[in-house]
């Protein structure tokens, strides 16, 4: 089986339609395709020729956040968003210059609605932890009709 992460164009049709096909709730294409320029981190996923997944973040002020992480559907719960999520995280470790322990160098802000179990658990693992709370944030997952909770969370 052959992997290859790498950044991918948020212009190409089949990462808007990865983006639908795995989120309740996807993007406007336009806030989508908007995720170009020096401050976007995008990476892809291919396995075996195939694209399973991607993230998008957003680098500024010495601040990362993930914006997006999305696996098909069909390709969940086989490990891709650990490594995609991995991959973030080494890429944090990093920064513009080493840290002297294992801190990293670019903290990692994300949210997430409180109801996406899968999300959390994967962020935990990774040793997210939860820093606030932005109740009625996000638009409601049909059929559901209330707003969602968004659990804001930190790595550092
Ligand atoms: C969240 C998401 C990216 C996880 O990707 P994935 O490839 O399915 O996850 P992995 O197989 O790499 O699993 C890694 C860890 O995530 C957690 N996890 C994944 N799926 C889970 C599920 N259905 N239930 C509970 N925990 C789950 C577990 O901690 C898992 O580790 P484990 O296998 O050792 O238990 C994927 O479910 C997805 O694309 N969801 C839709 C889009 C989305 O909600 N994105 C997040 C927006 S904030």
């Amino acid at each position: 089986m052959s992997q290859l992460i790498a950044p991918f164009d948020v212009h190409d049709p089949q990462f808007y339609l990865l983006e639908c096909a795995a989120h309740g709730a996807p993007w406007s294409r336009a806030a989508f395709t908007g995720c170009e320029g020096k401050l976007y981190r995008t990476r892809a996923l291919w396995v075996d020729g195939e694209v399973v997944g991607f993230t998008i973040c957003h680098l500024v002020a010495g601040e990362l956040t993930l914006m997006n992480i999305a696996v098909h559907p069909q390709a969940q719960g086989k490990g891709y968003g650990a490594i995609l999520l991995k991959d973030l995280i080494d890429f944090a470790s990093h920064g513009p210059v080493p840290p002297e322990n294992n801190a990293i160098a670019y903290p990692i802000f994300l949210e997430v609605r409180e109801h996406n179990h899968s999300a959390l658990a994967l962020y935990r693992k990774f040793g997210f932890k939860d820093i606030g709370r932005r109740p009625h944030y996000y638009p409601p997952i049909p059929p559901a009709q209330d707003k969602e909770t968004a659990i804001v969370m930190r790595k550092s």
